[in-house]
């Protein structure tokens, strides 16, 4: 028998006028669990489900939430693994038919579920079947005791748990309120996170609406094996330059480039004319001074045991008081790593950080025996190297002995292929997620030292020749742009503004994006304000790549369409056999 139309709004209207302890109860929550064999590969078991009422929590800002903390274990059948899942669902008056999911960082996924409440979203955060809700990141878990590859927690650290994370979520998310609505679904992250959020585009792309995902530590191979360039740079051209020194050259670069944009506000806006047009060996002969310092830099976003390395006394972060010119070989060490990798061949292996970038790589260690300063091999590379090539439980690689360009293009090869299919989360074909209406945001700071800002270019490339083959530039360009932008964020660093060039950062893009998803509007800039310097508080309306800022006044830009500099982007890797996307 149908129900009557007053039933059914008569049943509307309790549904919606429900409290959160008439849901947030374990029957709820049961009754809401999919059964075996409705998701495939996921086995829900139903009695290690927990379910708890927060209210009141604050979330960092003034506002306060009300939400359902509710755990759900399920098993990969056949596996006998146990994968924990924490879920917060907001109270119904609340809930927005929203899911949220947020990325982690290097070796990480995110430890917090309640990240959706101030959107009315319910979210997650998984173990990954390793503990990752606790914090353990991938690379303690990497290598079993004997020394094979744990590949389980790979893939899943790679992609398959913010997958079944946010299937499973969604399914229990209808029935924990009772709708039949679509629930818009939504990724944010950054660094590895940005990679995560690829990686969920590229093998989840029916799941998610809108997704948005900063400097991507993606294309893993080069990407982590890359963080060994600049010391390798050093020690074949056999010169270890002071710290101080590389500080100035970006100091000294930042100064003549940033009026190529067209305004002098200490911000390269186009790193591309600073390539074309500024020689960094007119640097040569200019002072420097740093003060001595003790540094207690943890390097970028990498996984714990990196971080002990770095802290537990073994490398010494004592700086002397630095003083001197800036020398030829400093410079020829500058220009050699923002030229980036090629083999002996002369062919190119990899891309590079953009002009005006940090050296955070190039970082010299002191020694205050000798008194001079050497090889620093950082740990974000050299722990890639030693575990995730070489299988060995280390966390950095003791030296770079006999190591040249060659070698780094064969341990990427290496690391490429073997991870072709989990970490390197290159697919250039994002079909799934465009045909079923995705958007996505991707930016990159302009001057990121960590992630390369081309990476981004090179992969946004790849899905427009693979995705529109065929099309003129401009037919695949408008194509593209109605469900995947990418912006440059000027001056930025890796995913943080730049304490180096007080340039804007982007701040609404969950709003951006959500009036873009639900609504309809289609950015075509992306707003981002600057929040130090002369012009802190300006918000200035970014570009959408492949167009390029040029600054008409001290208030204005325009968005202009440069060949030349557009081509200084674009590489091709012909160190490589196989295509690199
Ligand atoms: C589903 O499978 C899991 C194990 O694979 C089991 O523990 C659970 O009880 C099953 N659920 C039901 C409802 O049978
Ligand atoms: C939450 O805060 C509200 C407003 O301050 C208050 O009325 C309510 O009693 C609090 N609830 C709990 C469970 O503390
Ligand atoms: C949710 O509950 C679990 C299990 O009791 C607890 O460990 C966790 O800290 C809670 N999380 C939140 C965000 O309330
Ligand atoms: C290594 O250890 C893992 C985990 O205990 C096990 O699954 C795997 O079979 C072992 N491999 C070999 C070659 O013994
Ligand atoms: C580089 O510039 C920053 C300010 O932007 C300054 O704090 C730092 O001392 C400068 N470093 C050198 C080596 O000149
Ligand atoms: C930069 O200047 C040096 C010295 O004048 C010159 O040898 C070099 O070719 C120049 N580089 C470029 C890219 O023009
Ligand atoms: C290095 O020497 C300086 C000055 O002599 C001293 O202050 C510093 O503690 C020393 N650092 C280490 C790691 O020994
Ligand atoms: C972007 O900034 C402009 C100008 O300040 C403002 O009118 C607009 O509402 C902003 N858009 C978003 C999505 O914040
Ligand atoms: C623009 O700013 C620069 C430096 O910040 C200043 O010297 C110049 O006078 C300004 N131009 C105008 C037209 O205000």
């Amino acid at each position: 028998m149908r129900p009557s139309v007053a039933a059914l709004v008569a049943s509307l209207t309790i549904a919606s006028a429900k409290s959160l302890a008439d849901v947030c109860t374990l029957s709820n929550i049961k009754s809401a669990l999919p059964s075996n064999g409705t998701l495939l590969g996921i086995n829900v078991i139903p009695s290690a489900t927990t379910v708890g009422t927060v209210y009141n929590a604050s979330m960092g800002s003034s506002d306060t939430f009300n939400y359902c903390n509710v755990t759900v274990t399920y098993t990969h059948p056949g596996k006998g693994d146990s994968v924990i899942i924490e879920y917060a669902f907001p109270e119904p008056s609340d809930f927005k038919n929203r899911f949220y999911v947020a990325g982690g960082f290097g070796y990480s996924l995110s430890t917090t579920s309640t990240g959706g409440l101030s959107y009315g979203a319910v979210g997650g955060a998984t173990s990954a079947g390793y503990d990752a809700l606790d914090g353990v990141t991938v690379d303690e878990v990497f290598l079993y005791a004997n020394g094979s590859i744990n590949w389980d927690a790979t893939y899943m650290f790679a992609y398959q748990a913010l997958g079944e994370m946010t299937q499973l979520g969604k399914y229990i998310t209808s029935d924990f309120y009772g709708t039949d609505s679509k629930i818009f679904t939504y990724y944010e992250g950054c660094s590895d996170g940005g990679r995560q959020g690829m990686s969920q585009i590229q093998r989840w792309g029916a799941e998610y609406d809108g997704v948005i995902t900063g400097a991507p530590a993606f294309r893993y191979g080069q990407q982590q094996v890359n963080h060994l360039f600049s010391a390798v740079v050093e020690q074949t051209k056999g010169y270890y330059p002071p710290p101080c020194e590389m500080e100035k050259i970006v100091n000294a670069t930042i100064k003549a480039c940033d009026p190529l944009d067209g305004r002098i506000d200490g911000v390269i806006s186009r790193s591309d004319l600073c390539k074309l047009n500024f020689n960094l060996t007119s640097i040569i002969g200019e002072n420097y001074y740093c003060a001595a310092e003790v540094s207690t830099s943890l390097g970028f976003n990498f996984g714990k045991r990196s971080i002990v390395k770095r802290s537990d006394g073994t490398s010494t972060s004592y700086q002397p008081a630095q003083s001197g010119s800036v020398t030829a070989e400093g410079v020829a060490v500058a220009q050699a790593i923002y030229d980036g990798l090629f083999d002996s061949n002369g062919d190119r292996a990899y891309l590079s950080y953009q002009i005006g970038a940090s050296f955070t790589d190039a970082e010299t260690e002191y020694n205050n025996n000798t008194k001079k300063w050497g090889l620093d091999i950082p740990s974000t590379g050299g722990e890639f190297v030693a575990m995730f090539v070489e299988l060995q439980d280390l966390s950095n690689l003791a030296n770079l002995d006999g190591v040249t360009y060659d070698t780094l293009v064969g341990w990427m090869n290496d690391a490429m292929i073997r991870y072709m299919d989990s970490l390197q989360t290159t697919i250039p074909d994002l079909t799934t997620f465009q045909s079923n209406g995705g958007k996505l945001l991707h930016y990159h700071g302009e001057s990121d030292p960590s992630v390369p800002t081309a990476s981004s270019i090179h992969y946004w490339q790849s899905v427009r020749s693979i995705m529109y083959p065929g099309l003129s530039e401009k037919e695949s360009l408008a194509k593209l742009r109605d469900w995947y932008q990418l912006y440059l964020i000027p001056g930025a660093a890796h995913c943080a503004t730049n304490s180096l060039q007080p340039g804007p950062y982007p701040e609404d893009n969950m709003e951006t994006m959500i009036n873009w998803v639900e609504n309809g509007i289609k950015p075509s800039r992306l707003n981002a304000t600057v929040s130090s310097g002369d012009y802190s508080g300006e918000v200035q309306r970014l570009c959408q790549w492949p167009s390029r800022p040029l600054w008409n006044s001290n208030s204005t830009f325009d968005c202009v369409a440069d060949r030349k500099s557009y081509e200084s982007w674009i590489y091709e890797f012909p160190a490589f056999k196989v295509p690199v996307y």
